[in-house]
């Protein structure tokens, strides 16, 4: 087990010495866990091609760490509570021994369907106990996993699939969503029709309606798993051998599928989770992700069993059947560590107190936030009403990309400062650039916000395209890691988190390209083109404003308003649908045809006061039509 720091002194230290001897700092990290081989090199590394190699020639398996090695000492220790979406409904737990037993044989039923090591299998589930027996399973494997969050639409999973060449799909019949049932199989069937790699289609019962099982493709878990060994031995992989595929958007319209591999990965997950969090024997932590994106992925399912840590899976939303729903289920497992959202926070502070108070929340220790910069007010509120101001909170700042988190206080640790992600964990090495890539030194600075070393957890490569990957983040500036966020140093030098500076924009914590809602606005047969833009939103953090540019006035404006949310709730997913969208004559093109955003910002942000320069726009009168909100005529 990695050690936690336990004093800011020894923080401070372990940072130094972190950049003094990074490979002699993470060899020590990483010798606590079992390896099948030790590795014969820590770290090779260039960021131009990029190339970037931890643990050299180590083999090993993630799931003996994340299961095996706690047999003896904690087989008996629930590793998973899972909590239905009704509350009502009983709870379910899975002790270490049984969750081995269960990826075992799953692992085998897999195999059976014909999955080997380096095949790729893509998972579209609710939040069920099976989603994470099936992460596992594929790790047991050696099998690839690319998760897609269940909200996507059956476009955006078969692109998905496709991109990933998936052999096998997991999915369930249909999935319970607050008050909504979803038909998650039947999405799936629509998926498949458009890829052809897929083999087989194995379908977990959730929720008990009828589905169409097709011969040859479609088979039951629980018909599979029927008098199967509990016994899989766990295959032996390259410490570089890819774990899994994570799609997220960029600022192009295509999702980029995020290569993460085994030991670095590993190393990072439980060392990051361990400091942060400052986890110990005995707690009960809940992190209210969906395993859909990387927080699921790394804080719920990776990090809390390589840490042998107890923790709560949530299948529900926030609000069902009320706001207190997060509440009383802290007070019913006597959760001591709670991550969640700014969004969720946010949400659930305008519910008011009426929905916290009935609760029990004293066995709360420490509270997290990802995902987004958290404001002042909702810090203070987490603070102050679920914390009792008794908890630190960890403002956790990092991406899919990163693979864990990278700049966050150190519970108990790190003095905080509200909406700051502090300062980095020991072993990462953030700088701060201007637009030339100059290095900005010192404190009361503020730019791009870039990484001059790699961590074990680092992206590797974009799924078949790893020219794309250095492009996107390694060659905007020579040398550097470029996250897209800009970041401002303070006089104390703690880092705060401005926001995305690419045309990437952050809704209710949901990374989304702006690219990406345009494709899907300009399916549309009346639409000619679209703009996308975020404005500031109370809850969601950011919303998606749309300005569209019509050629078929034929429908009145509320109608087309409704197809078009139609159009990209099919295309991506309701997710992405806007909240606002402007018709309008023409967009502010500069004469190379580039969209000047920046205008279209303001007007969305509801600041047309001083718009800069438009002097290079093509045709300035566009921005006095969009300024005054003008509409194009409709033809009715
Ligand atoms: O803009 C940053 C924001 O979320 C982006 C990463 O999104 P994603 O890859 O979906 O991962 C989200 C969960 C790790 C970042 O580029 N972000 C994430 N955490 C924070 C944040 N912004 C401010 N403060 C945070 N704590």
């Amino acid at each position: 087990m990695i050690k936690k720091f336990d004093s800011f002194d020894e923080y401070q230290k372990a940072y130094d010495k972190s950049v003094a001897d990074p490979e002699g700092f993470w060899a020590e990290k990483a010798s606590g866990f079992n390896w099948k081989k030790k590795w014969d090199k820590v770290l090779e590394w260039n960021f131009d091609e990029p190339k970037v190699e931890w643990f050299k020639g180590g083999k090993l398996n993630i799931t003996e760490n994340c299961l095996d090695r706690h047999l003896a000492t904690r087989g008996d220790q629930v590793a998973f509570i899972w909590e239905p979406n009704d509350p009502s409904e009983a709870n379910k737990s899975l002790t270490y021994k049984e969750l081995h037993a269960e990826v075992c044989r799953f692992a085998n039923v897999l195999k059976k369907n014909g999955v080997k090591k380096g095949d790729r299998v893509c998972l579209y589930m609710p939040m069920i106990p099976e989603l994470a027996i099936a992460v596992l399973a594929c790790a047991r494997l050696g099998a690839v996993h690319s998760v897609v969050f269940a909200g996507f639409s059956a476009s955006a999973l078969s692109d998905r699939i496709n991109d990933a060449k998936a052999k096998v799909v997991l999915t369930s019949d249909g999935a319970y969503r607050g008050n909504k049932n979803i038909p998650v199989k039947a999405v799936v069937d629509e998926a498949v029709k458009t890829a052809s790699c897929v083999e087989k289609v194995i379908v977990a019962k959730r929720t008990g309606e009828n589905v169409t099982m097709k011969d040859g493709l479609d088979v039951w878990w629980h018909e599979e798993t029927k008098g199967i060994s509990a016994e899989c031995e766990a295959e032996s992989m390259d410490s570089e051998d890819m774990l899994f595929i994570l799609y997220t958007s960029g600022s192009t319209g295509q999702p980029k599928g995020v290569v993460h591999t085994t030991g670095g990965y590993m190393v990072y997950a439980e060392y990051s989770f361990r400091n942060v969090f400052q986890i110990g024997d005995g707690d009960v932590y809940w992190c209210t992700a969906d395993i859909g994106w990387i927080t699921g992925h790394t804080y719920l399912v990776y990090a809390p069993l390589l840490a042998g840590t107890t923790s709560v899976i949530f299948e529900g939303v926030p609000t069902f059947p009320d706001a207190g729903r997060f509440w009383a289920g802290i007070q019913k497992h006597k959760v001591t560590h709670f991550y969640t959202a700014p969004t969720a926070i946010r949400s659930l502070m305008a519910s008011g107190l009426d929905f916290v108070k009935p609760y029990d929340l004293s066995s709360l220790k420490v509270l997290g936030s990802v995902g987004e910069p958290i404001n002042e007010e909702a810090w203070h509120w987490y603070n102050d009403n679920i914390g009792n101001k008794n908890c630190p909170i960890v403002d956790t700042w990092w991406q899919t990309e990163t693979g864990g988190i990278l700049i966050s206080p150190l519970a108990g640790i790190t003095p905080l400062k509200p909406t700051c992600a502090t300062l980095p964990l020991p072993g990462v090495q953030p700088v701060l650039v201007d637009s030339e890539g100059n290095e900005l030194k010192g404190n009361d600075v503020e730019g791009n916000l870039c990484m001059k070393y790699p961590w074990p957890s680092i992206i590797r490569t974009l799924y078949g395209d790893h020219e794309r990957c250095r492009q996107t983040y390694f060659s905007t500036y020579k040398g550097l890691y470029f996250t897209g966020d800009g970041c401002k140093r303070d006089h104390d030098g703690y880092y705060r988190i401005l926001g995305r500076v690419d045309d990437v924009i952050n809704v209710s914590g949901h990374r989304m390209g702006t690219a990406e809602v345009e494709n899907a606005i300009n399916e549309h047969s009346a639409v000619i083109e679209s703009a996308v833009v975020g404005y500031p939103h109370d809850i969601k953090g950011q919303g998606i404003y749309a300005y569209v540019i019509l050629e078929d006035f034929s429908k009145t404006e509320d109608v087309l308003r409704k197809e078009i949310l139609d159009v990209v709730t099919k295309i991506i997913g309701p997710i992405a649908k806007p909240d606002k969208i402007q018709f309008v004559k023409g967009l502010p093109k500069t004469r190379s045809g580039k969209i000047m955003r920046r205008i279209l910002r303001k007007v969305a942000e509801g600041d047309v006061s001083n718009l800069g320069d438009t002097s290079t726009l093509l045709d300035p009168s566009v921005v006095d039509d969009i300024k005054g909100g003008a509409l194009v005529p409709l033809k009715v």
